[in-house]
């Protein structure tokens, strides 16, 4: 079991921490940095959620130290003031994510869930703000790809039509977005958008969120409740990530899609609907086919349109588009002065593969406005580490062998233009160009004496 500490010097924030943690983690205390440093030193802590302020030392050195002294340690800093600075300066020091007072259980949940699975990349933060705060939700569909100009085309064909739809695309590639796209531009956008997360239920409480129970259906079932398939009546339902739902469940879907029909859970009438069903998923479900663990029927029901969304890195003519839009809008919600990307960061996130797909993207770009948007130009040093690592900075080129020069004397050239772009790019940082280059400060600064930078 991974083990939290809570940091916090208000007695109601500790305890109602520990109540939505306690069941599925070692659960510690402090009410102050000195009790946390004791702890930390005899205990293995996984996770701190930390307060911002608090008497004596404050929150914020905390995490300095904490991220110096304990790099492997996951941070989470609660902070009681909604404010940009605080929340870039956390990041900055090192905390893997940040959330504000009030938050909801579920945020607070969601937040800790992300930060104890994802790798342990030390800043790799996903901003998150308590309730009704910034949480960047841009509905525009943007890009200039092929791929996805004929989606889009595709969708304005299917409007006044009924057709299932599959979406399939990798994380991130904006399935979701393009499920309420095809709902938003067919006759039936005056009824509701229902999505479904076939994935975040347990086999017994899917169906009856699917299709509702009666009361007494079950134990817990107090009330009657209407599924997901009886709320979408008149407009449509998306049942995202499809692939986890379980063979006795794909069955029972089958049935309603073959006859528009469903019982609820406990009962014994019923229910005709009128629903557009859109799927989606990341894998590959053809191949699921053949391992019988998808129903080959209920493929064929649910693929008659199918839309494939390829990664973005097989689409980077939609980066520039997709930095422009994304710059703009949280540049406007943020309200920050910053000008412009410089002409050379957008070449690096260009280039670099984009693994979490427009998601990431997205949040690479608030997380370096949040963090450097009072600065006039965003410049490749304030771009995340990962995407200066890319392979694809560091290419050798064909003009570098050149015989007017010994072997020794272009390679010394290489590694001077190297270092000098590394250099560049962290403005002189040899720390971070050293990390940039893969190697260590002192065998950097040995190279740079030696080549006479
Ligand atoms: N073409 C696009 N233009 C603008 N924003 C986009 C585009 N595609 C995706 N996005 C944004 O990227 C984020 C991820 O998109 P979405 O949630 O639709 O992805 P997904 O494929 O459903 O991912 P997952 O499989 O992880 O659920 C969202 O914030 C969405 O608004
Ligand atoms: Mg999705």
């Amino acid at each position: 079991m991974k083990s939290i500490l809570i940091v916090d010097d208000e007695l109601s924030t500790r305890q109602s921490l520990k109540m939505i943690f306690k069941e599925d983690y070692r659960i510690f205390s402090a009410d102050s940095a000195k009790q946390a440093l004791e702890i930390i030193k005899v205990q293995s802590i996984n996770l701190v959620i930390l307060d911002v302020f608090m008497d004596e030392m404050d929150g914020m050195s905390l995490l300095r130290l904490l991220h110096r002294d304990y790099p492997h340690m996951r941070i989470i800093m609660v902070t009681g003031a909604r404010s940009l600075k605080t929340a870039g300066e956390a990041l900055q020091a090192g905390a893997d994510d940040y959330i504000v007072k009030p938050f909801s259980v579920e945020e607070m949940r969601m937040v800790v869930d992300q930060v104890i699975k994802s790798p342990a990349a030390i800043n790799k933060a996903r901003l998150l703000s308590g309730g009704g705060g910034w949480d960047c939700d841009y509905k525009e569909i943007v890009g200039n790809s092929f791929a996805l100009k004929r989606i889009l085309d595709q969708i304005e064909y299917i409007k006044n039509t009924k057709t299932s739809v599959l979406i399939t695309g990798d994380t991130g590639t904006g399935k979701e977005l393009i499920a309420r796209d095809i709902h938003l531009r067919s006759i039936r956008n005056g009824g509701p958008f229902i999505p479904v997360h076939c994935a975040s239920l347990p086999e017994s409480l899917m169906e009856s969120e699917l299709f509702g129970h009666e009361k007494g259906a079950f134990t817990g079932a107090y009330r009657m409740k209407q599924g997901c398939f009886e709320l979408a009546d008149e407009g449509s339902i998306f049942l995202d990530e499809i692939a986890e739902l379980s063979l006795l469940t794909q069955s029972k879907l089958l049935r309603v899609l073959q006859e528009g029909e469903f019982i609820r859970v406990g009962g014994t009438e019923k229910i005709r609907v009128d629903v557009r069903v859109i799927t989606a998923t990341n894998q590959n479900l053809k191949e699921m086919l053949g391992r019988k663990k998808f129903r080959e029927d209920l493929y064929y029901r649910i693929n008659v349109v199918h839309f494939h969304l390829p990664p973005l890195r097989e689409r980077s003519e939609d980066i520039p588009y997709l930095i422009d839009h994304f710059f703009l809008s949280i540049k406007k919600e943020l309200n920050l002065p910053v000008e412009e990307i410089n002409p050379e960061a957008i070449t690096i996130m260009q280039k670099y593969l984009w693994p979490g797909n427009i998601r990431e993207l997205k949040n690479v770009l608030e997380r370096v406005l949040v963090l450097h948007g009072f600065e006039k130009d965003i410049l490749p040093s304030h771009l995340p580490l990962e995407l200066l690592e890319s392979p694809s900075f560091i290419s050798l080129r064909r003009n570098d062998m050149n015989e007017e020069y010994s072997l020794q004397e272009s390679v010394n050239n290489f590694e001077r233009e190297l270092i000098e772009t590394a250099l560049e790019r962290t403005e002189g940082n040899q720390t971070q160009a050293a990390r940039l280059l893969n190697t260590t400060r002192r065998i950097l600064r040995y190279r740079v004496e030696k080549l006479k930078l």
